[in-house]
């Protein structure tokens, strides 16, 4: 018997419990049965994965194994608090987060068990997992730079450095400094270029800054889009869900204002999964984190997202368009362990 929980997030709008709500109610896979559910296997999953569209692979799962999967979702923030506050006594068997930052977060906390199997081996490339073997990489996502053409020339604007350019004083925008998406970019500059390049590339980029900070990606977008803003960074997802017509009509004519520049090479992260320390249901979370690292079930979270899967690239027509990416190469575990001093470089910086 199939069944997947939802747990309201700890903080959340008046529309989306009642949403939550009604995922609960109607529970997928078919009316539960009280004699199922005693001899039924399960697994409970706390995701910081914070699309409504996961469900449907989890659906996939349960219905190729029997495994019943349990839902909780919460913020990636609140959902590492959550889990150092439930200690021993967490619900929490699986635990799924998004950015490098995040990963190295709940592992320096001792939130995950290590766990190695030949399959995860083979699945997860190398630079997507933990060296110490306590996460796997499940999905990609790359930075990208968005333009406005008819504010910048975009010509001019091919990779992350471009945006220290002199000629870009006051049309570059960003999101704040305490979110972990450009936290990570800038480790992956560190480990690129080193410190005294990533200082003056900071410097540079953080001078042509006019705007106040953004709170999110998707209103930075539609602020490139207004020409409020000539040029921006944001995960590449953002606007392929705009373009899509995912948060409605408006975006959507929005998104077609901006181009999205991919930086070859471009820098890739994560979102990834990795059993929790006082998992319970230890046997079905390895089963289920072996499924999503698969071909088929990296692919399942990937599509409805806009992400790219472990290997190969997103298949729909908006990614396609978005060209291809290769990656920088640096690893997720590179990023976390500069996630500090990247932290301090931007707050030096004035990166508010
Ligand atoms: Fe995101």
């Amino acid at each position: 018997m199939v069944r997947i929980r939802f747990e309201p997030k700890l903080m959340m709008s008046r529309y989306r419990l009642k949403s939550l709500l009604i995922a609960a109610t109607f529970s997928i896979g078919g009316i539960f049965s009280p004699l199922a559910s005693a001899i039924a296997r399960e697994v409970r999953v706390y995701s910081g994965r914070h699309y409504n569209t996961d469900k449907l692979i989890y659906k996939r799962f349960s219905e190729e194994t029997g495994i019943k999967v349990r839902l909780f979702e919460t913020t990636g923030l609140s959902l590492v608090e959550r889990l150092k506050r439930e200690g021993s006594s967490s619900k929490a068997d699986l635990i799924l987060l998004v950015d490098a930052a995040r990963l190295n977060n709940a592992a320096n906390a001792g939130l995950l068990r290590k766990y190695r199997s030949e399959k995860l081996d083979n699945e997860v490339p190398k630079e997507y997992r933990d060296p110490k073997h306590r996460w796997y990489g499940l999905t990609r996502r790359v930075r990208v730079i968005i333009a406005n053409p008819s504010k910048v020339d975009i010509s001019k604007v091919r990779t992350y450095s471009d945006l220290a350019n002199p000629s870009l004083k006051g049309k570059v925008c960003l999101r704040k400094r305490n979110n972990v998406y450009n936290q990570s970019l800038v480790a992956d500059q560190l480990v690129l270029n080193g410190k005294k390049a990533t200082v003056k590339w900071l410097d540079g980029m953080i001078s042509n800054v006019s705007q106040p900070y953004f709170a999110g990606d998707i209103s930075l977008a539609r602020s490139v889009a207004q020409g409020v803003c000539g040029v921006g960074i944001v995960n590449h997802y953002y606007i392929a869900r705009m373009l899509a017509g995912i948060n409605g009509s408006s975006d959507r004519k929005l998104a077609r204002k901006i181009d999205v520049i991919t930086p070859n090479p471009a820098h890739v992260n994560v979102s990834a999964g990795g059993l929790a320390k006082y998992s319970k249901n230890t046997k079905e979370a390895i089963q289920l984190l072996e499924y999503l690292a698969s071909p088929e079930g990296s692919r399942g979270l990937a599509g409805p997202t806009f992400e790219h899967p472990l290997r190969g690239y997103g298949e729909s027509e908006i990614l396609k368009r978005f060209g291809n990416f290769n990656s920088d190469g640096v690893t997720i575990s590179q990023l976390g362990l500069n996630n500090a001093k990247a932290i301090r470089l931007m707050s030096q910086s004035g990166w508010q």
